[in-house]
């Protein structure tokens, strides 16, 4: 299927610049990717593009993620929701790594290439060590005609129109959505039950709606973000759901903001960087609503406790004055909580480097699409 994109989206109209534009057009760019792929006879994804048989689909036994910056983020909640939906072992790896570490390549693993433009030198390199040794490999790509994307010959496009901005938005939001509907598709064939597959088309459909209503909560993530614009270093934590998100989330802010900022598993904290908590090293702390709340919120009393702002970044009812702030977003389907999450931390990079008076749309020694080595 082919999708006619107006050619008003190069275009800035009213908007200050492409990135808050693109992440403006996400509740679109999520419609157009799920468009005809919501499968309601048998609660499943049709991805024709695919072109994998449910035989074929039987016998993969790993799945590997690969791509590069914010690609390789939206691969490592793509290996998340594939592991919990279709518990199928599932990994994400830049493929800058991996194309130079002479992979071990299975013939049992369906490797997946993920990439905005297509045209990432790192990714490409990737696909063709992959098919040079034999590997089976598909695209998950946004550009259509573009190198990757016939190199893989296969796979699913994300119609999320183009983006000119250096950072991803409605491009990683749109590859975590196709790689939801894959994981629905590959646990369908396998041990997802329909009831919990209607659970997931009716919270995939929910999302559109969902990200219009993070996106209407601009103006207070703005506040909150200007007020940490004097920040030098700054910390992103997340665990298991919240990991990806987390290091997505960092992986903005020092693109456009130049701060220093790291992500950390919450898990971790305790065995090393807990050592950096002070009043002047605030969190970004992603909570989702699920079985590992009471961990997270132990967490930010042990930051709290030693004087580190939080703000949460959260779906949950979080006990008052537990953070600092609180970024409290719609709740979505558990597994699908780590596309609805991302959003408000793009806000909040973007937000905090417009109060630093950054070229949001130019990032210093940054470019869009790296095709070179
Ligand atoms: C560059 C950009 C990143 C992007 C990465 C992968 O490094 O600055 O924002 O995530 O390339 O790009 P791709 O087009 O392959 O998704």
């Amino acid at each position: 299927t082919s999708i006619d994109v107006p050619s008003a989206e190069y275009e800035l109209g009213d908007h200050p610049d492409f990135m808050r534009k693109e992440m403006r057009e996400q509740p679109d760019a999520v419609d157009r990717c799920l468009r005809g792929r919501l499968d309601r006879r048998f609660m499943s994804a049709r991805l024709d593009g695919v072109g994998l048989t449910a035989q074929e689909y039987q016998r993969i036994r790993r799945v590997k993620l690969l791509g590069c910056g914010s690609a390789y983020y939206a691969g490592q909640v793509g290996a998340g929701l594939v592991e919990e939906l279709a518990r199928i072992p599932a990994d994400a790896e830049p493929a800058s790594e991996f194309r130079y570490r002479n992979p071990v390549v299975d013939p049992d693993t369906l490797y997946v290439a993920i990439s905005q433009s297509g045209e990432t030198l790192d990714t490409l390199a990737a696909v063709q060590e992959l098919k040079r040794k034999g590997g089976h490999v598909i695209g998950v790509v946004n550009a259509v005609g573009s190198t990757i994307a016939r190199e893989c010959g296969s796979g699913i496009f994300l119609h999320a129109g183009p983006e000119v901005s250096v950072a991803a938005t409605k491009s990683f939001t749109a590859m975590t959505v196709a790689l939801a509907l894959l994981a629905l598709d590959l646990g369908r064939v396998r041990d997802l039950s329909i009831t919990e597959g209607r659970r997931l088309v009716a919270g995939l459909s929910e999302l559109p709606a969902q990200l219009t209503a993070i996106l209407g909560q601009e103006d207070g993530i703005a506040e909150i973000a200007a007020r940490y614009a004097k920040a030098e270093h700054m910390f992103f934590l997340g665990r298991v759901r919240g990991w990806p998100v987390a290091r997505e989330g960092a992986q903005k802010l020092k693109e456009i903001s130049y701060l220093h900022a790291e992500a950390y598993q919450a898990s971790e904290l305790k065995h090393g960087p807990l050592a950096l908590i002070n009043p002047g090293m605030p969190t970004v702390f992603v909570i989702p609503d699920d079985e590992l709340l009471a961990k997270n919120t132990a967490t930010v009393e042990e930051i709290k406790a030693r004087g580190g702002p939080v703000i949460a970044v959260t779906d949950a009812d979080l006990p008052a004055g537990l953070a600092t702030d609180v970024i409290r977003i719609p709740k979505a389907h558990d597994a699908l909580t780590p596309i609805t999450l991302s959003v408000p931390l793009q806000l909040f990079a973007y937000h905090l480097a417009k109060a630093l008076g950054r070229d949001i749309d130019r990032p210093r020694n940054l470019a869009k699409s790296v095709t070179v080595e």
